[in-house]
């Protein structure tokens, strides 16, 4: 059989330095556990914009299409804040997006016990969190039509339309369930279905999805508001969250700094199933291309290699492969290696991007 085949974009800014070490790590478990992965390389963002005028060149996103995995950096930088719209280097993201349909994006929000401290809560809410927030990603409020800047009589209106169909509530919930199957077998869906009828729709189709085809996993249903509250109070109730694109937004955002820094923070965009049965995917940190850093060797690579172990486990199903990356990580945390980002005033011993990602290989 054909090795599993990866693209990597490593794109603008610390992309190319915290990816540097995912491919140490993708050489590690070539020499060291005899898996192979086809990889080819590409560039994305202000990087393809500088070589080819456009910040996703067509050849590229045609790959990004074939392979079975693409595996994002960062895109943007202050050099391409002037440049038109239309070929800013988030766009290049954005097509690769949209062109592969990737409907369903999972943000882990998980506490290593060694920076439970650098929560903004109390560390008995934050130490040992694991939990993941499956926010729908193509449509709803950012994408419903009729939307603009119209005029009423004297004065502006602003108008953005929440809509969403069965299919796209179902195929999401899907997603969330078989993520659930995965994991702990339990989903909490978020929508306000007391004051919006899309919100009545979508627990309703998540109800419908769930008694036909997941009865075994644990549903229940929550307003959003309710659901902000409870994440900041007791987060771990919950495992599984599946929502639509705005609440996924902002509850994914605020969960996400339960755990401490953006450098510590993987994402998973996935879409429908190839042909071979893996589902589309593109794996990225949730971080930008940090210009304040960048090229200094003080980048964080956890976000990227964490994003690495989800593509493992949801794309190539080595899920105890992605175990022992994270639990390589752990360990180096539990050490107290630590990149600058990651450095309280408890101390720890510092490293570069390049230590860091020395020291997960050594662990
Ligand atoms: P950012 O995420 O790049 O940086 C925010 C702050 O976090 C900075 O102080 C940065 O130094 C720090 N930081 C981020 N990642 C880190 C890491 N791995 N290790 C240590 N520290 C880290 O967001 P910002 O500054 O708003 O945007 C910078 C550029 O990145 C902009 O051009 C923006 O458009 C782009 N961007 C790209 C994204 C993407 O490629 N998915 C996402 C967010 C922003
Ligand atoms: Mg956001």
């Amino acid at each position: 059989m054909a090795n599993p085949s990866l693209l990597i974009l490593a794109g603008d800014g610390i992309g190319p330095e915290v990816m540097a070490e995912v491919k140490k790590i993708i050489g590690w478990f070539d020499a060291k556990r005899g898996i192979r992965f086809d990889v080819s390389e590409d560039l994305v963002g202000g990087a393809a914009y500088d070589v080819h005028g456009t910040p996703l060149h067509d050849s590229t996103m045609a790959k990004a299409q074939e392979v079975d995995a693409v595996l994002l950096g960062a895109v943007g930088g202050p050099k391409y804040d002037k440049l038109d719209f239309s070929v800013k280097p988030e766009r290049g993201l954005l097509r690769l997006r949209k062109e592969m349909d990737l409907f369903s994006n999972l943000r882990p929000a998980q506490c290593f016990d060694a920076l439970a401290d650098f929560s903004s809560l109390k560390r008995e809410v934050v130490a040992g969190l694991d939990i993941v927030i499956v926010r729908e990603l193509t449509s709803g409020v950012y994408f419903g039509e009729p939307r603009g800047i119209f005029t009423e009589g004297n004065e502006r209106v602003g108008i953005n339309t929440q809509r969403y169909t069965e299919s796209e509530i179902a195929r999401v919930a899907r997603s969330a369930f078989e993520l659930a199957r995965r994991r702990n077998n339990k989903v909490c869906s978020m929508e306000k279905a007391n004051v919006m009828e899309s919100g009545i729709l979508w627990r309703e189709v998540v109800q419908e999805v769930h008694d036909k085809e997941y009865p075994d996993v644990e549903l229940s249903h929550m307003y959003a508001d309710a659901g902000a509250m409870q994440l900041c109070r007791w987060p771990k109730q919950f495992d599984v969250i599946v929502t639509d694109n705005l609440f996924g937004d902002l509850l994914s955002d605020a969960a996400a700094m339960l755990t401490g820094s953006l450098g510590m923070l993987p994402s998973a965009s996935l879409g429908a199933p190839m042909a071979n049965g893996r589902p589309k995917a593109l794996y990225e940190p949730v971080h930008g291309s940090a210009p304040d850093i960048a090229g200094q060797g003080k980048a964080n690579p956890i976000a990227c290699i964490l994003s690495f172990a989800m593509a493992l486990r949801y794309s190539f199903d080595m899920g105890a492969e992605a175990d022992r990356l994270e639990k390589a990580v752990e360990k180096v945390l539990a050490d107290g290696v630590r990149t600058a980002d990651l450095m309280g005033p408890e101390g720890g011993v510092p490293v570069s991007t390049s230590g860091m990602g020395d020291a997960v290989i050594a662990a």
